[in-house]
């Protein structure tokens, strides 16, 4: 499990997890072994701490098998931790969500396209919920449903519609409607614009932004890339290899990031108006398998500032800076070494 020396627990949060931990255990047939890529005991999770805050945007970022949707499905209920606990607006998720612990969670998936019921209408999809739940008298299910509707920049007239009358960026919409309906005290988007067309990204990202401004909805928002949550997240953690590896304020994280990993995330964006240094810190090579993670600090196999300390020590998530977490060794002496490739608007 991670330590760490931020005194984070007397903040107010609606989402919290401690020490979560995900293994997966894989069977040793060779079928077993095709479909999984290994052996035995696949950790996903090793030991994640996080926590929400109140109206706040916090993104989590890492590369593809970093464990982010597994984090996502525990915090929907959808699976079990192995170990840790999730706790929502200050109470302990049950393991086995009942009807009121499911509502104050939302998911909105990464792909539109199988995330909505085909054969529901719109408005028979809102219905059902809105009186499930009890979120308004039948009288006002109609006005409640327009009123969603509304929020996600849709109009009245596709209550009668069916799901697959709508483009993927429309879908999204109504996906987050049809999470928005049940009034969750937090609402998690797991890679919510990764299968969307660059055009329509923009626009749905637009939309969480205007959703926190003017709902103060508090989101966790899953990215494989931190370009994606830029201008959108308060903050980000990052996340490698089934751990928090650093905590930062999105413009720190920008400006001063404390991990390599972190580094090479930040000189991997694109830049349109500036050219890209090359300062030694890309991640090259595919992350090592989950069911053989290296000993010591995990990432040392893929870093640049890599030494023996690194391969004989697993380093805590601690704090470096106010509400600055990172898991590395040498986050001071990253600290020395300037950034060449920070976005314009963070510097
Ligand atoms: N049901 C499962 N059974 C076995 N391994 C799984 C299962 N779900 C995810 N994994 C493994 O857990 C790791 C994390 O996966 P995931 O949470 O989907 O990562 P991400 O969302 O960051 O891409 C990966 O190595 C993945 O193969
Ligand atoms: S502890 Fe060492 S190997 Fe790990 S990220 Fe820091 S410098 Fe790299
Ligand atoms: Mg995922």
């Amino acid at each position: 499990m991670n330590g760490t020396t931020t005194p984070e627990t007397s903040e107010p949060s609606v989402l919290r997890v401690s020490a979560l931990t995900k293994r997966y255990e894989s069977g040793t047939s060779w079928l077993s072994r095709l479909a999984n890529g290994g052996t035995g005991t696949l950790t996903a999770l090793d030991g994640v701490d996080l926590h929400v805050r109140p109206g706040e945007i916090l993104a989590l970022v890492g590369e593809s098998g970093s464990g982010k949707s597994t984090l996502a499905k525990i915090l929907v209920g959808s699976t079990t931790a192995s170990s840790g606990e999730v706790s929502v607006a200050g109470e302990p998720a049950p393991a086995r969500r009942d009807k009121e612990s499911s509502r104050r969670v939302q998911m909105v998936f990464q792909d539109p396209y199988s995330s909505l019921n085909p054969r529901i209408p719109i408005g028979r999809m809102l219905s059902e919920l809105l009186l499930l739940h009890k979120i308004v008298p039948r009288s006002q299910v109609r006005a409640e449903s327009v009123r969603l509707l509304n929020l996600v920049g849709l109009e009245e007239d596709v209550l009668g519609a069916y799901p697959s009358q709508f483009s993927g960026g429309q879908r999204q919409r109504l996906a987050i409607a049809r999470a928005l309906a049940v009034r969750p005290e937090v609402l998690i988007a797991d890679e919510p614009v990764s299968a969307l067309d660059v055009s329509v990204q923009a626009t749905i990202l637009d939309l969480f932004a205007t959703l926190r401004t003017e709902l103060g909805l508090s989101i966790l928002f899953i990215a494989h890339n931190l370009a994606v949550v830029q201008h959108l997240a308060d903050r980000v953690a990052v996340m490698y290899l089934g751990r928090i590896v650093e905590v930062a304020e999105t413009a720190q994280l920008f400006t001063e990031p404390r991990h390599p990993y972190t580094r090479a995330l930040i000189d991997s964006i694109p830049r349109m108006t500036e050219t890209s240094v090359n300062d030694g810190f890309e991640v090259e090579g595919e992350p090592p398998s989950p069911y053989d993670v290296p000993a010591g600090c995990r990432f040392h196999p893929r870093c640049p500032l890599a030494s023996e300390i690194c391969r004989e020590n697993d380093p805590p998530l601690l704090a470096v800076g106010p509400a600055h977490e990172s898991a590395c060794l040498k986050a001071g002496e990253l600290a020395l070494i300037p950034v060449p490739n920070v976005p314009q608007e963070h510097r």
